[in-house]
């Protein structure tokens, strides 16, 4: 009953953004609608793709420096990941601190049933493993579970992945100082970061020759018509992605490849012929910026890992006066 309750509030928000981003002009889509089971699949796919680096660049610096990462973290730890799957990254978290440091591990998520898998495959592999899902979008809100005085654990925000450069900077900085205020003093804010390199890698990244991300791109038109009752032609749009670098940002987009006219829940959208929908940006940053960035969320670098090529950054990043 409450889990229909908030599927149809879940979908209640999904079709009033998708209706205000197709408004607008130029159009865009928030990337959080990307990921249904089809498209967190396809990210998955994504992340063993040669040309996308992100994932196996992150997770060599995790495997590389996992037990310094965590060294500084006190005896007693509450992990807490915005946005979780149930990734190798952080079993190797969960593996280094193991029962005796690992109070609590709280993933956060929008779908609560997605949720509940993490938690139950988690708690099958970690038996010891206390698990305490979180079903909140992190973007919005994110009210972590009471915690009593006597609780001297020490909140971990972990975010990998390089999410944060979804955001835009100021969005990004809002996103971080709730980071900070949910970590607390003492607490810590562990950000998995991808790095500016040279355009045609990145390119290449977005732009992969089995065309998997072009596919996890259209599936969020599949997604609309399925959910929202939309009428795309999936077949009518090509996958565009390109770096931008005076905004250092990575734009994947959808553009119609003829004029066209959409309706969804009652309203009818029309498109130019090369006419787009701006449907993800990936800001990637140099270690400079990202202390600005932490700096202006009230977070201060502490330490960075980086891998041999330099392509992502794994920081430390504490709450500060
Ligand atoms: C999950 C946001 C980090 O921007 O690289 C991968 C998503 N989009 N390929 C990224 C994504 C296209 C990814 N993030």
């Amino acid at each position: 009953m409450t889990e229909a309750v908030n599927l149809d509030a879940a979908r209640e928000t999904f079709r009033s953004d998708a209706c205000a981003g197709l408004a607008r002009s130029p159009k865009h889509l928030s990337p959080k609608y990307f990921y249904d089971r089809a498209g967190s699949e396809l990210f998955d796919a994504i992340c063993g793709l040669p040309e996308y680096y992100v994932t196996r660049a992150e997770t060599q610096i995790m495997q590389a420096h996992v037990s310094e990462i965590v060294a500084p973290w006190g005896p007693a730890v509450r992990l807490v990941e915005p946005g979780a799957g149930s990734s190798t990254k952080t079993r190797l978290l969960l593996e280094a601190l193991g029962p005796t440091r690992c109070a609590e591990y709280i993933p956060v998520d929008i779908s609560g049933d997605y949720l509940e898998s993490v938690a139950e495959r988690l708690r099958g592999d970690y038996p010891w493993l206390r698990v305490t899902p979180l079903a909140a979008d992190f973007a919005v809100d994110m009210h972590l579970p009471h915690v009593a005085d006597s609780d001297t654990a020490r909140t971990v925000i972990y975010f990998p992945g390089s999410t944060i450069g979804n955001f835009d900077p100021p969005e990004a900085e809002r996103v971080l100082a709730r980071f900070r205020r949910a970590a607390g003093i003492g607490g810590t804010v562990i950000l998995g970061l991808d790095l500016k390199k040279e355009p045609t890698v990145l390119h290449a990244a977005y732009n992969d020759s089995q065309g998997v991300t072009a596919a996890f791109n259209r599936n969020v038109l599949t997604r609309m018509n399925r959910e929202l009752g939309a009428t795309f032609d999936v077949e009518a749009f090509a996958h565009y992605a390109f770096f931008e670098p005076a905004l250092g940002r990575i734009e994947m987009h959808l553009v119609s490849l003829r004029r066209q006219t959409v309706t969804l829940a009652g309203e009818m959208f029309r498109f130019a012929e090369g006419e787009s929908i701006r449907t993800e940006c990936s800001y990637k940053y140099d270690l400079p910026r990202a202390e600005r960035l932490a700096r202006r969320a009230g977070l201060r670098l502490s330490d960075a890992w980086l891998d041999k090529d330099r392509r992502f950054a794994v920081l430390e990043l504490r709450p500060f006066f």
